[in-house]
């Protein structure tokens, strides 16, 4: 276990890797047993911090493979001693970066036949064996290779003594909203995985699902599952790892009449008691929370008043009975019985779950226990 970082500044994200380990368990019942489960960890593991849940993910046996979605991030884990099958999911380029990724173990991810001859030279080269997995397209329409581009780098690399194509995958765009265009985009993904498979002359490790899909979608789990909203506990049924706390850093009561922050957005209509806390949109509470979002202080659900600053927040604390500079207050998460959750705020602001947790910047301390 790693020594919880020294921070002055009482603002802070609790990581419960109970509540991960919960998950992960959660996720695997719904698999068949042979299915591995990839842990998508890019962008700092979703906000959750990469290095603190790369390491849980190992020490907790949680998955079989990791996902980043650059070679910096596979090689900030590796350099935590984290060894565990790494998928670099996003596109490779300049292809200069598939040295970097081989002397790290990561595993590339090949998205064009120029990426699979610049693989197979630079292996020949080094003379050292890399496995990659190859990406499809099925109607994501991001990354990915036609058939046709699929079959000629299978023919480029069928008989290469360095490099070997282990696995093959595809995006699905709409898993939790569109069951028709998914069942289209899986079809198509077992024709072409299957023809690749012939070209090739050997299985391959095939992916397609992320949380939304291998819920929704049995027939999308294959061999592998590439889960982050579900571990991340950003689904129902599933439990949330990451709060946002802080404490109150400053408490006064300003008359009926005053004004409160940058712009004089909010004016108070009866005598006030404002906490100040040390959290703003430098930490990546989103500013549109500003006069509509709350937090929890002593078990009650405060308004957050006048605009979100880049490093503080000021909240209407008139009714959190006998507040305190120094108590807890709660942007994300639960206190007492209450609770706010990234759907709250998602919901409330029109945003994605993903943005929301991916928002939360590297300066707050993320506590992993
Ligand atoms: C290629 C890929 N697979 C899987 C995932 C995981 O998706 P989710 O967090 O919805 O499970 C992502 C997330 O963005 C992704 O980019």
């Amino acid at each position: 276990m790693a020594k919880p970082r020294r921070f002055f500044r009482p603002a802070w994200a609790d990581v419960n890797l109970d509540a991960l380990a919960f998950n992960a368990r959660r996720l695997r019942a719904r698999l068949p047993a042979a299915t591995d489960l990839l842990f998508v960890v890019k962008a700092n593991a979703y906000g959750h911090g990469l290095l603190e849940i790369s390491r849980a993910a190992r020490d907790r046996h949680l998955c079989d493979f990791l996902g980043v979605s650059s070679v910096e991030e596979g090689l900030a884990i590796r350099g935590e001693g984290v060894r565990l099958p790494t998928l670099i999911l996003g596109s490779l380029y300049p292809f200069e970066s598939f040295s970097a990724a081989m002397d790290a173990h990561l595993i590339p991810t090949i998205a064009s036949l120029d990426a699979a001859r610049t693989l197979k030279l630079l292996a020949r080269r080094r003379r050292s064996r890399v496995e990659c997995h190859l990406k499809l397209e099925t109607g994501m329409n991001r990354i990915g290779v036609t058939l046709p581009t699929a079959l000629a780098i299978a023919r480029e690399l069928r008989q290469d003594p360095f490099v070997r194509i282990s696995g093959a995958y595809t995006q699905l765009s709409s898993a939790g909203s569109d069951r028709a265009y998914t069942r289209r985009q899986l079809q198509a993904f077992a024709q072409g995985s299957a023809a690749l498979e012939r070209a090739l002359g050997h299985e391959l490790l095939l992916h397609a699902a992320n949380s939304e899909a291998a819920l929704r979608h049995p027939e999308s789990r294959l061999g592998m599952v590439r889960s982050g909203l579900a571990l991340y506990g950003l689904l129902p049924g599933f439990r949330p790892v990451m709060s946002l706390r802080c404490r109150i850093v400053f408490l006064k009561i300003v008359a009926e009449g005053s004004s409160v922050s940058y712009g004089r957005t909010f004016t108070a209509k009866r005598r006030t008691v404002v906490a100040t806390l040390p959290m703003g949109y430098g930490d990546g509470i989103p500013r549109a929370l500003s006069n509509k979002g709350h937090v929890l202080i002593r078990g009650r659900r405060c308004p957050i008043i006048g605009q979100v600053a880049m490093d503080m927040a000021m909240i209407d604390a008139t009714e959190a009975p006998g507040v305190q500079a120094g108590d807890e207050a709660v942007f994300l998460g639960g206190q007492g019985a209450s609770r706010i959750a990234v759907s709250d705020w998602a919901r409330l602001l029109g945003m994605s779950p993903y943005e929301i947790v991916c928002a939360i910047q590297a300066r707050v301390p993320r506590l992993a226990a």
